[in-house]
């Protein structure tokens, strides 16, 4: 069997992490080999691309170099881990993917959709993932649960109105691009897991 490339999008705090790690055991038990993965990171390159991205000292970073960063990381990922586990036919699920940049740096930033997808589509040599799924959480219940949670890096702390507009942004995504499978964060835990795998489980078939 071919591989398949699955990421999971969603707002800060959409509860990816959990759903992430409850997919995985869940898809070892039935048998399939699986990669986890997330962006920015994933290799050693990326990961020391992801510390430059979020360290809250990095203030003065422009939005094209913080988007041009992004696609880096995502570049030498494909390269090294997405592309090979594929090829293996491994089923590989990314933490976000290039939804994630459409979203904060072409609606968050306002660099615009289409300059985002064209240095993507650069970077990854026109690769795309297989199915992605979204988690839709409401805007203030997902910055509340960030909030809770640690301490928060410099694209979490870029403030209501960039948040507002990364939340907008999915929407606009799930609404007018539809390359997208939306499974409602609002839903239990468990009933969240049960919408992703069953979303996986129609893909493979
Ligand atoms: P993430 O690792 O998902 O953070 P967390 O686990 O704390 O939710 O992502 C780090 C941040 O990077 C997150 O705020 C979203 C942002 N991001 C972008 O702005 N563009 C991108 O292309 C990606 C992949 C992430």
């Amino acid at each position: 069997m071919a591989g398949l490339l699955i990421a999971l999008e969603g707002p800060d705090g959409c509860g990816k992490t959990t759903q992430i790690e409850l997919l995985k055991d869940r898809l070892e038990r039935e048998g399939y080999e699986v990669i986890v993965t997330r962006e920015p990171g994933g290799t050693k390159i990326s990961e020391k691309i992801r510390e430059i991205l979020l360290d809250n000292d990095n203030n003065e970073m422009g939005s094209c170099c913080e988007a041009l960063l992004y696609a880096a990381s995502r570049a030498q990922l494909v390269e090294e881990v997405i592309k090979p586990a594929l090829a293996e036919g491994k089923m590989i699920i990314c933490d976000r993917f290039v939804h994630s940049s459409l979203v904060y740096q072409g609606i968050g930033r306002g660099l615009g959709i289409k300059e985002i997808e064209g240095i993507n589509s650069f970077a990854l040599n026109g690769l795309k993932s297989d199915l992605t799924i979204m988690i839709d959480i409401d805007f203030e219940k997902g910055l509340d649960r960030k909030r809770n949670q640690k301490k928060l890096d410099r694209l979490e702390n870029s403030g209501n109105d960039f948040h507002k507009k990364v939340y907008n942004g999915y929407q606009y995504i799930k609404n007018e691009i539809k390359d997208i499978e939306v499974v409602d964060g609002a839903m239990s835990k468990e009933e969240v897991h049960e919408k992703i795998f069953s979303l996986i489980e129609n893909k493979i078939r």
